[in-house]
Order: structure tokens, then sequence, then C-alpha cells
């Protein structure tokens, strides 16, 4: 059994969507869901499916070893990031394989504070034609590491950040837990 672990701030439906779908994918379980906020829906999901959640504050992360602890007591395999707004300590990313998701096609609209609604208004901003997902590794700077998958999608001229948003939302629920499943299975 392959038990991930996913790191979450916000709504959470990509990691509902990893929670639901991976067991299809091979002999993967998500058993832990982590959070910097204590009202994240995702918490909520993760719940609602009996993952066992945990909350650490933003100075739990950057200043110890508790994440990475708990992480190592559920013996833990992979860490996703699903809409996880801090940085992840370099001990974690340095001995487990992790992967993010940003909602954009890195290189472009990618490093710190692009997240969420800023990322597709800038995208609108720059007149993008298109728009779209980077699923990668996760490296000990934001948004580097290897693109394991990019997919794209059309930016429409009356486009605001939640239609762009909704149409990304999309691709990741439609790409998210099959290229996360094929990057852990080609490290076995
Ligand atoms: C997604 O757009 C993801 O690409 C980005 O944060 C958003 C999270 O959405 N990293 P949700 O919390 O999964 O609904």
């Amino acid at each position: 059994m392959y038990k991930i672990a996913i790191l979450a701030s916000g709504n959470g439906s990509n990691a509902e969507e990893i929670i639901k779908t991976i067991p299809s994918f091979g002999d993967f379980q998500v058993e832990l869901l982590i959070s910097n906020n204590s009202n994240s829906i995702a918490l909520k999901r993760a719940e609602s499916y009996n993952i066992a959640t945990a909350i650490f504050s933003k100075e739990e992360f950057s200043t110890t070893e508790k994440p990475l602890q708990l992480i190592k007591e559920k013996s833990i395999d992979a860490v996703i990031l699903a809409g996880f707004l801090l940085l992840v300590p370099e001990s974690i990313v340095t001995q487990f394989p992790t992967i993010n998701i940003h909602p954009a096609l890195l290189p472009k609209f990618g490093g710190k504070g692009m997240y969420g609604n800023r990322v597709h208004q800038a995208v609108i901003d720059a007149k993008e034609l298109e728009s779209g997902i980077t699923i990668h590794t996760v490296d000990r700077e934001y948004d580097k590491g290897e693109i394991l998958l990019q997919a794209k999608c059309p930016v429409k001229a009356d486009d605001t950040p939640l239609t762009l948003a909704q149409r990304v939302h999309e691709l990741e629920y439609k790409y998210f837990t099959k290229t996360i499943a094929n990057y852990l299975l080609s490290l076995t």
C-alpha cells in the first residue's frame, strides 16, 4: 500500500478528487490531510472520508519538525500539495516525493504570492490566449522542480478570474490524480 499525505490550505476540491479516485489507479490510499488553516474546507472533506487530519500553524511549519514527524509516524510514502499556500519544509521535500499543482502554465505566472485568483487575474491582465495547469515535483523553491504534465485551455475575451478558474479546475480534476499515480508508479 502506497500511503499519501495531502497538504491543503483552502477549499480542497482537488484533495477530495484525489481521495476518491486514487485507489482506482493502483495500491494507493490517502492516509492524512494536513492544513495550516483550521477553517479549511479541505479538513472537513477529509474527515467525511474518515481520513486523519492535522493542523499546524505557519510557525510550526517553518520552525518545527512536527509536520515531518507526523508524516513519518503515519508511514507516508509521498506528499501532495493541493492548494497549499506555505513553503513546504525542506526536510519534507528532500525525504519524500512531493508533487504540486499550479493553476497556470509555468514558468509564467508562478513564484511567491502567485496563487488562487491572483494567478488567473494576472493571466487575464497579460491578455494570454491560453492558460492551464502545471503538475510538477517540488524542489526547495516555489513552483520549481520537474514538470510532470501541462494541459491547456483557452482564455476567453470575457473571462473573469472566476470563469477562468472553473475551466482550469476541470483540467485539474481530469489530470491531477492520474499524473500523481503515474509518477509514483514510475518511482517503484
Ligand atoms: C487549485 O487551482 C490549484 O491549482 C491551486 O490551488 C487551487 C486549489 O483548489 N494550487 P482546491 O482547494 O483544490 O479547490
